[in-house]
């Protein structure tokens, strides 16, 4: 069965960042490419009217590049504005008013989510939260105990299957991408395993630092930031079994099953590091002990993994912005040709960004009498950016009522319980220069694995 659109698109936290980050390009997405067209409610605690906003939603748009006007004259006019505190029930009179005939809204907490209770459960009490939809940021909580609790409440007021957990990373066309790769073909599965899988690394690289968001990154760092959420999907996405069946659920069990098998870190696996100058950003802690670059091994306790080390890292002002997975196989048991072969040699190669590609590493000959040979890299696939950036995908398949990119609660707390033993100060934290690739002790790490590749990036 088909849900129903959504008939009213109500976001809360409408004058924040998010918003102007995200959702009016995301809007002018939907519009342009869907025919979205929903009044727009916004909602915030700002003093402003609706013409304030309507100007930063038009400074939005120009900013990022979103020109069409009849799109954004249709922005404009689909807009409306309630001001008012989250925990005031006016502010939700006001908006059941601005709803008027709508049904089914679809309500995005673009907020923090200490105030995801107090809206909840006003959108309950004042008639908003029937047969509505609602879309929450990360973080789902700050560990298995508070995921849990946030969980319940909103399943007070929402069926699950009408909440929308969002990770964008989901909503990313490579990520996508290498579940199709590896579930299109007949050439990976029969060596995506421990026989043939030596290790497999992940490198998500910033070359910025925490910019004007040092107050929230503070209390968060780089492994809740993007390692609990982003890097673990990555993973998911490289390392879980094919789904069956075609329900919005048959993915994201086979994630779950694949979450719940990995092992939860423990402070060996973890190795912490501080940018210098972090602690003199506008927000931060003057004793800040937050990682701004994180590097963990993870393993996964099941029949096709078992004993295949997993790498990932994470981190900002590292020398290149660039997300990148490397899947790298075990050479043959024997050098046939007797040459000294580098370990990476057999390898697969996923760039998530700045642009997209898969590239395959082999050795071929090198043409002469010897047989010496040399590494290269097929390339598989090489794509510029994003068709539809993640909001946009994500917010239209909200509106439609499709889950399946989305992050379920057993998902989240599967997540959770994997990061949990690390959480604070329980390993050791290194400080690193800007524009290196963290602390030396990052390396260490993977030493024994044939260290760490690190993604070049031609601009
Ligand atoms: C966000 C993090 O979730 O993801 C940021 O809060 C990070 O710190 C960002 O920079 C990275 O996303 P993308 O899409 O730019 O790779």
């Amino acid at each position: 069965m088909t849900a129903a659109y959504s008939d009213a698109f109500v976001f809360f936290g409408a004058t924040g960042d998010l918003a102007y980050k995200q959702i009016f390009p995301a809007l002018h997405g939907l519009i342009r490419d869907e025919g979205f067209n929903l009044p727009i409610i916004g909602v915030a605690k700002a003093g402003w009217n609706l013409d304030q906003l309507k100007a930063r939603a038009k400074d939005s748009l120009a900013h990022h590049g979103c020109v069409d006007p009849a799109v954004c004259d249709k922005i404009l006019d689909l807009l409306q504005y309630v001001d008012g505190d989250y925990n005031d029930p006016n502010t939700f009179a006001q908006l059941r008013a601005e709803l008027g005939q709508a049904q089914r809204p679809l309500h995005y907490l673009a907020i923090p989510p200490s105030l995801f209770g107090a809206v909840a459960e006003n959108l309950a009490k004042s008639g908003c939260a029937e047969n509505a939809r609602v879309v929450v940021e990360k973080p789902f909580g700050r560990d298995v105990k508070s995921a849990k609790e946030l969980g319940r409440m909103l399943q007070q007021y929402f069926p699950e299957e009408n909440i929308f957990r969002i990770d964008h990373y989901l909503g990313k066309e490579p990520v996508q991408n290498i579940l199709y790769t590896r579930f299109a073909n007949p050439m990976f599965e029969p060596i995506w395993n421990r026989d043939h899988v030596r290790s497999i690394q992940i490198t998500m690289a910033e070359n910025f630092g925490v910019q004007d968001r040092g107050h929230f990154y503070d209390e968060v760092g780089a492994l809740l930031d993007v390692v609990q959420n982003h890097m673990l999907q990555v993973v998911a996405n490289l390392t879980m079994d094919p789904p069956t069946g075609e329900d919005n659920d048959a993915a994201r069990d086979r994630k779950g099953e694949l979450m719940r098998a990995i092992r939860p870190l423990k402070a060996e696996d973890v190795v912490r590091g501080q940018y210098e100058g972090y602690r003199k950003v506008h927000g931060v802690a003057p004793g800040s002990t937050v990682e701004t670059f994180v590097a963990i091994r993870l393993e996964i306790d099941s029949w096709r993994w078992a004993g295949v080390p997993i790498f990932i890292r994470a981190g900002k002002m590292l020398p290149v912005t660039c997300t990148e997975a490397l899947v790298e196989f075990k050479r043959p048991p024997k050098e046939t040709f007797g040459e000294h072969v580098p370990n990476t040699s057999a390898h697969m190669r996923i760039r998530v960004s700045p642009d997209m590609s898969i590239g395959l590493g082999v050795r071929v000959k090198t043409p002469g009498e010897r047989m010496v040979g040399r590494d290269v890299e097929l390339e598989l696939r090489r794509q510029a950016a994003d068709d539809m950036p993640p909001y946009q995908r994500l917010l239209g398949d909200a509106s439609r009522g499709n889950t399946e990119l989305f992050s379920r609660q057993d998902l989240v707390e599967a997540q959770w319980r994997i990061v949990e033993p690390v959480l604070g100060n329980v390993a050791p934290y290194y400080s690193y220069a800007p524009g290196t690739w963290g602390p030396e002790e990052a390396h260490q790490l993977i030493a024994n694995d044939g260290g760490w590749l690190d993604p070049t990036v031609t601009e």
